[in-house]
């Protein structure tokens, strides 16, 4: 997904308001109350998150085990390995995928080879668990993440509590193979991916630790959906309102 200047305008205030001691309390309070009226709200928006529950427990059975997340079931399926207690991480490997509509039909190579690559893996011990998240399907997650189509992201899972982390790389949707990924993982993926934390970082991040990160999403997604100039007016309507 592109980088959104609305999350960014979005962000400022909020953050300024949590980091200042005086505002703090008033900001958990509008926090309360935020909470409040999107748990009204959500119920009343028709879910635009589609998920295929059989497609999916086909493609974890299959030979490739290729798990697939939605906004429901993500924080489940990579928790599912992680034994209590341990203190070695499982490995995650997530491709951030698309159709035509994220990904302008240009994410079924990467796609290919990713499959391929989750092949290879199923048949290695201590292998990377393989799972795939399509932004066509999955608006909200993928918003609520600001996380890019084309791009892996790494997860490094610990049990709860322990913060999580997490590696990205941008793959190229035209050059990249099978190869290409399983020379990653012997190069170490350390080396060349970037540490993610930012403040939508999905365990680590504001936004999830104060409980935001799914209002955000829809927020994002539905600032999405409005035409430019349909978002310049709100805004004007909402800086005048201010003063
Ligand atoms: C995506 O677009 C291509 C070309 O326009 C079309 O052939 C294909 O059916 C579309 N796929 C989906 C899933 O809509
Ligand atoms: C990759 O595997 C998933 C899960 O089995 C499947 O839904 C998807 O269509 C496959 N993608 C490609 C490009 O083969
Ligand atoms: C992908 O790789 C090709 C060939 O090396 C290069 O021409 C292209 O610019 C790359 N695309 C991106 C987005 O980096």
């Amino acid at each position: 997904m592109r980088f959104n200047p609305v999350s960014t305008l979005l962000a400022l205030p909020l953050l300024a308001a949590a980091d200042t001691p005086d505002y703090q309390a008033q900001f958990q309070e509008y926090l309360g109350q935020a909470q409040g009226y999107y748990e009204k709200l959500a119920s009343k928006i028709p879910s635009p998150n589609k998920f295929d529950p059989v497609a999916a427990a086909a493609a974890k059975a299959g030979a490739n085990k290729i798990d697939l997340i939605g906004l429901h079931n993500w924080k489940d399926v990579l928790y599912e390995p992680v034994t209590p207690g341990s203190t070695i991480p499982e490995e995650w490997w997530v491709l951030i995928t698309g159709g035509n509509k994220t990904c302008l039909g240009h994410c079924g190579k990467v796609e290919a080879a990713f499959n391929e690559t989750a092949a290879k893996f199923a048949t290695e011990p201590n292998s990377p668990y393989m799972a795939l998240l399509n932004c066509d399907n999955q608006p909200v997650l993928c918003n609520a993440w600001s996380s890019p189509v084309g791009a892996l992201w790494i997860f490094e899972m610990l049990p709860e509590p322990s913060p999580i982390n997490i590696f990205t790389k941008r793959l190229n949707l035209t050059t990249t193979t099978s190869d290409d990924l399983i020379q990653l993982q012997k190069d170490g993926y350390r080396n060349v991916a970037n540490e993610h934390d930012g403040i939508f970082h999905p365990f680590n991040g504001f936004f999830a630790q104060n409980g935001l990160s799914v209002p955000v999403g829809y927020l994002l997604w539905a600032f999405g959906l409005l035409p430019s100039w349909a978002f310049m007016i709100l805004m004007s309507l909402f800086s005048r309102s201010m003063m």
